[in-house]
């Protein structure tokens, strides 16, 4: 069997990844691929009580490297238990955030060393890397609204201040700007069907999406 396809929705706050996600498992499970959606900082039961810990509570309740530890450790535990399983086994796995998100929001935003980062993705990760990286990409002030509408009340990174979101937003595109060949940006101030036509366009012509 061969390995499965990974892909991996990035972004900042309100960008409308969770609702892109389920219309693009929706469609490849047309397509006749098995598919896990999955997320982080989660995924696991472990990475969901990690999730718990780091999302929860004052905007300065974890330095941005303690973030980044807890970041890689529920990371790892997603990786053994769910992610590798579901390739092996040639599913095709989407993931609303993962790597990419911990160089954004603790390194170009939060101020963590990109070398810790960097090290903790070569030993943590191994192989495990995406084949298709969407950038999600939004106004940060658009974003934050969008985000303060939605029901489910305020995260810790949703309350830290706009110019956090503005870094946030740089870091996520120079990240894209770097390996274009595993991403893509997606302009994410659309209509959800225009959104979701521009995310399987490119899903298309990268991916071989015809089983
Ligand atoms: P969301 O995916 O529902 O937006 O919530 C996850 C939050 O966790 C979001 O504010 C971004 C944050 N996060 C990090 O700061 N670093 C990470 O590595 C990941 C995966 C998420």
């Amino acid at each position: 069997m061969a390995r499965g396809r990974f892909i991996t929705i990035e972004g900042g706050e309100g960008a409308g990844k969770t609702t892109q996600l389920r219309r693009l498992l929706a469609r490849l499970q047309r397509e006749g691929h098995e598919v896990v959606a999955t997320r982080e900082p989660g995924g696991s039961p472990g990475a969901e009580s990690i999730r718990e810990l780091v999302l929860n509570g004052s905007a300065d309740r974890w330095s941005a490297v303690t973030e980044t530890l807890l970041m890689y450790a529920a990371r790892r535990d997603h990786i053994e238990r769910v992610i590798r399983p579901a390739l092996e086994r040639g599913a095709w796995v989407i993931c609303d955030r993962f790597a990419d998100s911990t160089l954004a929001y603790q390194g170009a935003a939060g101020g963590a060393d990109i070398r810790l980062i960097e090290s903790l993705e070569f030993h943590v990760l191994e192989d495990t890397r995406p084949d298709l990286t969407l950038v999600f990409d939004i106004p940060s002030h658009l974003g934050l609204e969008r985000a303060h509408a939605r029901a489910g009340g305020e995260m810790r990174f949703e309350s830290k201040g706009i110019e956090f979101h503005e870094r946030l937003r740089e870091g996520f595109l120079n990240i894209a700007e770097g390996d274009p060949k595993r991403c893509a940006v997606i302009d994410a101030r659309g209509t959800v069907d225009q959104v979701e036509s521009e995310v399987w366009a490119t899903v298309a012509d990268r991916l071989p999406v015809h089983a």
